[in-house]
């Protein structure tokens, strides 16, 4: 059986004598409760863990955060192990059988919790949610899959269960077999922990005190599943977290200072802060006055400062100031970013993504008229669908000839030329950089006004 386990120890279990009740502070029925409400797909999991963890000490929600991790990451090898066991039974209980049993699966194989606390936990968690009936067989499915090790259906790998169907055809399409098989795979690992430093020449110094790599794009880079408001510097505002490839497009304006650029997306904040801090007069626009929030706490952290404007960013006033440049860091399917939220598996992203897709077109449009002649436009996504990054750009060239791309060179980058596509625009995959930890998926091209 291959090693599937991850490095990660476990709370302890909880005493034998449960309540009867759904215990609100217990890690694993707060796990149940999430994967039963993210299946509305109308809740993200970030917003759920949010919701669900607050006032947990960090352990448990750490353990709940990896839990439901390794649940949604593994779903489609979990369910392949059931299937050979498990039907679920004809009643009302059936979904929250099978989460249970999930989430049960997911710490046998995929964590490093004892076989014992996996299979004794999830059995006293189908007792606490009303599922007495079922003990003897979660205890009968566990202890099968225990003995048996982990196996999947002949001739079938981990990512062709993990990833849905109709996005291993998109990416099959877009970028051939093999490339495809490389990005489930790479999707369906950890991330690690990026961040920006906000003071560019202290780069190195942060790096060496937070135990860091530097990547060549100026990233600092630190293992996962640390508490970041526990790290150095975090209290003083000295860095943000910031996956690499989400810092590339703001550092690609030609000048920052006495400018003034448009963030059009701009919560939490993340390019706002890299422009403001490069010496721009950052003007951030977003709809969500919930998201805005974030970006005036981010902003408050790491003392910088920049115009902040809640509302639709393709509706803005016809007297809006006019800028030097103006980013569109668009909404989009992210599906890039499955490693960091592996529940966008469980999403229809394509219908998401159709939806988007004129509002990706309209910010291009609105972005147009708020740059003066001579200035920058940086549109980027974190979608690996070419149809919301290098088809929205060459529609948005073609409506407006008195545009031109300005291609972004490996010099910009750190000498980092890797996604780089032939027309200067950067198509970055979960499998750049993959000895060091790898990317999130991302598009980004940038367009000069004519003057
Ligand atoms: C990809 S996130 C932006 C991330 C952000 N740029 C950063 O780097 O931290 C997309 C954001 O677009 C916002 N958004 C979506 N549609 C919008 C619109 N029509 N006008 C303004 N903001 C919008 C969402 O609220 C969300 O915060």
């Amino acid at each position: 059986m291959p090693n599937r386990r991850r490095p990660y120890s476990p709370p302890p279990e909880r005493p034998a004598a449960q309540p009867a009740t759904l215990d609100a502070a217990d890690p694993r029925a707060l796990a149940l409760k999430v994967l039963q409400e993210i299946r509305s797909g109308e809740i993200t999991l970030d917003e759920l863990l949010t919701k669900h963890s607050y006032g947990l000490p960090s352990r448990d929600r750490n353990f709940l955060r990896q839990l439901l991790g390794s649940t949604l990451r593994h779903l489609g090898e979990i369910d392949a192990m059931l299937d050979l066991r498990y039907q679920p039974p004809q009643d009302r209980t059936a979904t929250r059988l099978t989460s249970v049993l999930r989430l049960g699966v997911a710490q046998l194989l995929f964590m490093e919790t004892s076989d014992h606390a996996a299979i004794d936990s999830t059995v006293s968690l189908a007792r606490n949610v009303g599922l007495h009936k079922y003990t003897k067989l979660v205890n009968a499915v566990l202890r099968g899959i225990q003995r048996d090790g982990y196996h999947l259906p002949d001739g079938i790998e981990a990512w062709q269960l993990d990833v849905p169907a109709w996005l291993r055809g998109v990416w099959k399409k877009t970028y051939g077999n093999d490339t495809a098989q490389a990005i489930c795979e790479a999707s369906l690992g950890q991330a690690k922990l990026d961040l920006t430093i906000r003071d560019h020449d202290q780069i190195a110094f942060w790096a060496d005190k937070l135990d860091g790599i530097i990547l060549p794009t100026g990233t600092v880079r630190l293992e996962s599943g640390q508490r970041i408001r526990d790290l150095p510097g975090y209290g003083d505002g000295a860095w943000w977290v910031q996956d690499a490839s989400a810092s590339l497009p703001a550092k690609l304006f030609s000048a920052y200072d006495g400018k003034t650029i448009y963030d059009l997306c701009a919560a939490p904040g993340g390019k706002t802060m890299q422009l403001a801090s490069r010496g721009a007069s950052a003007i951030a626009v977003d709809k969500s006055e919930g998201r805005l929030k974030r970006v005036f706490d981010n902003l408050e952290r790491v003392r910088l400062a920049a115009a902040v404007v809640t509302g639709d960013a393709t509706d803005l006033a016809a007297d809006a100031p006019r800028a030097d440049g103006v980013l569109v860091d668009a909404p989009c399917s992210a599906t890039g970013t499955i490693r960091r939220h592996p529940d966008i598996l469980l999403r229809d992203s394509d219908r998401l993504m159709k939806s988007l897709l004129p509002i990706q077109q309209k910010l291009l449009q609105q972005a147009d008229k708020l740059l003066n002649p001579g200035g920058e436009l940086i549109y980027c996504t974190c979608s690996l669908q070419p149809d919301e990054g290098e088809h929205q750009i060459k529609s948005f060239l073609a409506d407006h000839p008195g545009y031109a791309r300005k291609p972004i060179t490996a010099g910009e980058l750190g000498g980092w030329g890797e996604a780089i596509t032939p027309d200067g625009a950067l198509r970055i995959l979960p499998t750049h950089m993959a000895d060091i930890g790898g990317m999130d998926g991302f598009f980004c091209a940038r367009l000069v006004k004519q003057g």
